[in-house]
């Protein structure tokens, strides 16, 4: 997602001195042979197999996997295998102290714990292929289970286990996507599409899509997800002016989000909820449902009417804004990734909503490969911070006012105008939204969607189902 975060590389090798070799057989032929298809030379191998660096998918993506991302066929889709493992050589694979030794070709070995692999055995004993559920009983695997032979096959590995001959087999494009141990980045991660980030500049170049587009085909309802994916918003134009229009657009996507709002919005600025968005004073840039344990993914809105002044929408990139933070502020950066920020909403009378946990930061990153996932903050509803060790109180509002100055800065802010029309969606885990103050009588609505729901429909929508399969 953003070239800055850093991606930590494990090796744990294993001294040859103490480590016991265990003796086994290793044939050449495989279940995966009936497959094979030519093989490209190692030298045209072009995807980076051991990464020193988290760099951003973007620049790591070759152009074939984007266009395969899009939908798009490739020049040498199905008529080129990539080459793993030098399958002549016998020494490619070893057990030692308990633990499967592969070493690809490019001469890094993967190890992988012997029991950890009888575990995530992928037959159709051990696994669902429907599911996608274990059906292997854990509990049932002997802890200091060994292979009695590995094979290898042009795809992959046969293994026979000690205890009971069971039979796993293992492609080679599925452990390395796994390794562990080194942790392999793989490019071909769905997830890893690339992402734009963007100043007010986008201005000129709006992501659009059609109403009709989205409605009638799933080519453009995947456009206009993956304009979401790669900018965090798209628009959409075209759109019937009325609320049954929009719940379907909405609906295309998936189920919408219930909340203390109710599902489907159709508001005007009466106080009808005992929130801001509810009123016509300007509102700064903020996420929406910082309050939740699981804020709501992608927000909708379409303005059906309005005959005053002023309106204007905001739109702040929180990804592009935490990369600038981090480049010119680190140290606000790190504050603002490790300290929580309590908040709630308790504006209606029968709601006191709180998070669990009760505080988050507002920078939030995976905690194994260390990328930006999501930006929690609303200003208007943090809660008293009595958490802080006394010194943090200084830090906290020193990295805050850091953020504020990027946030606000005129080059971030993207200022839109809505129109009957046209429909705005953004992704509320990114992009920070507000709006100016407005005049007279307006009328908008819009939807809440669940982050889970839209990732798994741009997932299914933008990818097949083999790569996905192979993700679990
Ligand atoms: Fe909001
Ligand atoms: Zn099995």
């Amino acid at each position: 997602m953003n070239p800055t975060m850093s991606f930590t590389v494990l090796r744990r090798l294993a001294s040859p001195a103490k480590a016991a070799v265990q003796r086994l057989s290793v044939s050449q032929s495989s279940p995966f042979n009936t497959k094979a298809t030519a093989l490209v030379a190692p030298s045209k191998v072009t995807r980076p197999l051991i990464p020193t660096a988290r760099v951003s998918f973007a620049q790591t993506l070759s152009p074939s996997f984007w266009a395969r991302q899009q939908g798009y066929s490739t020049e040498s889709k199905g008529d080129s295998k990539e080459t793993f493992v030098n399958q002549d050589d016998k020494s490619s694979v070893n057990v030692i102290d308990g633990k499967l030794h592969l070493r690809w070709i490019d001469g890094v070995t993967s190890r992988f714990h012997s029991f950890w692999l009888r575990d995530h055995c992928h037959c159709p004993e051990c696994y669902h292929s429907v599911t996608k559920q274990r059906l292997v009983n854990t509990f049932n695997i002997p802890r200091d289970i060994k292979p009695k032979s590995i094979t290898l096959g042009s795809e992959g590995i046969k293994v026979i286990w000690d205890n009971d001959n069971h039979e796993s087999n293992y492609s080679y494009h599925w452990l390395q996507r796994h390794s562990y141990d080194p942790k392999i980045m793989d490019p071909y991660k769905p997830e890893g599409a690339a992402k734009i980030t963007w100043d007010n500049s986008i201005a000129s170049n709006l992501p659009e899509v059609a109403y009709k587009d989205v409605m009638e085909t799933d080519k453009g309802l995947a456009e206009w997800l993956n304009n979401i994916h790669i900018y965090g918003f798209s628009y959409v134009s075209g759109v019937p002016v009325s609320t049954e229009a929009t719940e379907a657009l909405s609906r295309r996507i998936t189920f919408i989000r219930e909340t203390h709002y109710g599902g489907f919005w159709d508001f005007t600025s009466d106080l009808g909820h005992g929130d801001t968005a509810y009123t016509d004073i300007p509102l700064g840039a903020h996420t929406d449902t910082t309050y939740f344990t699981d804020p709501v993914g992608l927000q909708m809105f379409h303005l059906l009417y309005h005959d005053g002044e002023g309106g204007h929408n905001l739109l702040v990139d929180g990804f592009h804004c935490a990369k600038v933070l981090k480049e010119k502020y680190p140290q606000s950066y790190k504050t603002l990734s490790e300290i929580g920020v309590p908040s709630h909403s308790a504006g209606d009378k029968a709601t006191h909503i709180i998070p669990s946990p009760r505080r988050n930061p507002i920078l939030n990153h995976d905690s194994v490969t260390n990328e930006l996932v999501q930006i929690r903050f609303n200003n208007d509803d943090r809660s008293t911070l009595d958490h802080l060790d006394p010194d943090q109180v200084g830090a906290f509002y020193s990295a805050l006012f850091d953020w504020n100055k990027v946030l606000t800065d005129e080059k971030n802010m993207l200022w839109t105008k809505f129109q009957p029309g046209r429909v705005l969606i953004f992704d509320n885990w990114r992009c920070l939204h507000g709006r100016s103050g407005f005049t007279g009588k307006r009328r908008m609505c819009g939807t809440y969607t669940n982050w889970d729901d839209y990732r798994s429909r741009w997932r299914t929508l933008n990818n097949s189902a083999d790569q996905l399969a192979e993700e679990l």
